[in-house]
């Protein structure tokens, strides 16, 4: 059986009420899987996931972190406050950080550095939007931002890091890529990193619109190391039949 990575972003969803059961179910999940189970939840849950996950088998994390240590930075959160709960996870550069907080690539690099330093694994997200694609420049603009956000960053570093595909026109609208559009743009994500860093096992997962009713062909590609899943993490009986993915390697 492949090992399946399949982590959860919660974005700005959830509350205790929720998260308590949630919490709960998922160590049970996560016991009954060989798949690699993760959350990645609001920041002020931190606190709550390190006391209800920690010592499980889920890997917990944020959704973003700033990339200086501390200071006059309202609103931020730093690597080191993330080390203080037991964080594994943090997400960087997800698409919607980038359109609607406009991050930069070289923020995103940064942040990708810090957490590396801080022994936190950064999920590195990219992705086309419908408009690169549909003028043919999807190849161009995710070398362009996997080539950025590891500017500077040795190859050894670059192996620790957890890629994910996440094409902006599959988020959130439902429509996934197909299966086909998945695994060629990963494969390409995966050819690069050889080229330019000779890692032949990095991990990229693909996310947009993921859910348990496509979840078995879209995780059968054979580039593709599992998904990061977020409309469908929700509900945690949807996301544990995601979890419950079983593909032959
Ligand atoms: P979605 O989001 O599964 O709701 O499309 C995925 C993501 O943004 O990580």
């Amino acid at each position: 059986m492949k090992k399946l990575y399949l982590i959860g972003n919660m974005k700005m969803n959830m509350n205790c009420a929720v998260l308590e059961p949630y919490f709960d179910k998922i160590v049970e999940i996560a016991k009954n899987t060989s798949n690699i189970v993760g959350v990645c939840v609001p920041s002020v849950y931190i606190n709550m996931a390190k006391y209800m996950l920690d010592g499980s088998k889920v890997l917990f994390g944020a959704q973003n972190m700033y990339y200086e240590d501390k200071g006059a930075f309202t609103g931020e959160i730093s690597s080191e406050m993330l080390n203080d709960f037991g964080c594994d996870l943090v997400i960087v550069g997800h698409s919607e950080r980038r359109s609607i907080f406009k991050e930069t690539d070289e923020e995103i690099n940064l942040k990708v550095k810090k957490a590396l330093e801080s022994g936190i694994t950064p999920i590195l997200c990219f992705g086309e939007s419908l408009d690169q694609r549909n003028k043919n420049m999807a190849f161009t603009i995710v070398e362009n931002q996997i080539m950025k956000a590891l500017n500077d960053i040795k190859s050894e570093d670059i192996a620790r890091i957890i890629f994910a595909y996440e094409p902006v026109w599959a988020i959130g609208t439902g429509v996934s890529a197909t299966s086909k559009q998945a695994e060629e743009m990963i494969s390409f994500a995966k050819r690069l990193l050889k080229d330019n860093y000779n890692l032949s096992n990095v991990i990229v997962l693909y996310g947009g619109s993921l859910k348990s009713s496509n979840a078995q062909e879209i995780l059968s590609e054979k580039s593709i190391d599992g998904g990061l899943i977020g409309g469908a993490c929700l509900d945690i009986n949807e996301f544990e039949k995601i979890i419950n993915t079983k593909v032959i390697e």
